[in-house]
């Protein structure tokens, strides 16, 4: 393998400071994260996407940010075996909870660790990040350790797959709206109204989500108000392709939604990577 393959164009993206824990910042985020998903429009189809991935897959599969399990456990009850890997214990935990009630627990194996450093016991066929979640690592130094690591940890022939961000006009404005995102009913039985914006920062490609949460007596006084915040930044599609490339990875595909449709510039919903670790000799030399 090659690690600095110098006559890759390096992708440039502004210096920032080094990247937020995640895994602190998703032990804060991790009771509310069903909520947040089930009112997210991309998650029923991310979750479609990597099930059927991670069951079409022969070999080790391996989810990286596996969070509370939402897909890993849905694509074990389908039938598929893998690892998940995590930085939040509070997420592994929820993960673990989800597991065990859809009896698929024997089929998941969990391991708290970061995207960055993590060792897996045998090399994968397939390495997942889904969610925008390479996203949390907020500088490009951090994003390319990660991906080399993956590479790594890939059997040769072996698939890394992960979405971003597209960040468009119509986005930002979109991103940068105050949102009531969701009404429901806590487990203790009080109502909450969940919020959020976020702050964009274009020069260092950026975004700050914030969300409020509201928690309302019966005679819907407000009780308490809880902020929460998640550091996140994008990739634009060159980045990305040229963090791949200078890995070592061929590239396959790159998609613009999960129906799998090329991708397309102005069209894009998302940038879905898909990249192969070559076989041995194929590599250019
Ligand atoms: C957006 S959630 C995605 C969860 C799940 N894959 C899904 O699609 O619902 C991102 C997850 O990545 C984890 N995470 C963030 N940064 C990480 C890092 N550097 N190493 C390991 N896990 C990390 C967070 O704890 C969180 O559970």
């Amino acid at each position: 393998m090659k690690r600095d393959r110098l006559w890759y164009p390096r992708p440039t993206m502004p210096p920032t400071d080094a990247g937020p824990d995640s895994g602190a910042q998703y032990d804060r985020f991790a009771d509310i994260y069903g909520v947040w998903t089930d009112t997210a429009p991309a998650a029923g189809a991310n979750q479609t996407f990597y099930c059927q991935l991670y069951n079409e897959t022969a070999g080790p599969v391996v989810e990286l940010g596996v969070g509370d399990g939402r897909i890993a456990v849905e694509a074990a009850r389908q039938g598929a075996h893998l690892v998940g890997i995590d930085a939040s214990s509070r997420m592994l935990e929820r993960c673990r909870t989800r597991a065990d009630a859809a009896g698929v627990s024997e089929r998941l194996a969990l391991q708290q660790a970061d995207f960055r450093t993590f060792e897996l016991a045998a090399p994968a066929s397939l390495i997942a990040l889904p969610y925008h979640s390479l996203g949390h690592l907020t500088t490009l130094e951090d994003k390319r350790r990660a991906v080399e690591r993956i590479f790594g940890q890939l059997r040769p022939g072996g698939r890394f797959v992960f979405d971003d961000f597209v960040v468009t006009d119509q986005r930002r404005a979109h991103m940068r709206q105050a949102q009531l995102r969701a009404v429901y009913q806590a487990p203790d039985g009080t109502d909450r109204l969940l919020w959020v914006t976020s702050l964009l920062d274009d020069s260092a490609q950026r975004i700050t989500v914030i969300t409020w949460e509201d928690t309302l007596d019966a005679a819907g006084q407000q009780l308490e108000r809880r902020y929460r915040k998640l550091e996140l930044s994008w990739l634009t599609p060159d980045q990305a392709r040229a963090l791949l490339e200078a890995a070592g990875f061929e590239i396959e595909s790159c998609w613009g939604d999960f129906d799998r449709t090329p991708f397309d510039p102005v069209e894009a919903e998302e940038q879905i990577w898909v990249a192969r670790r070559p076989h041995a000799g194929s590599q250019v030399a």
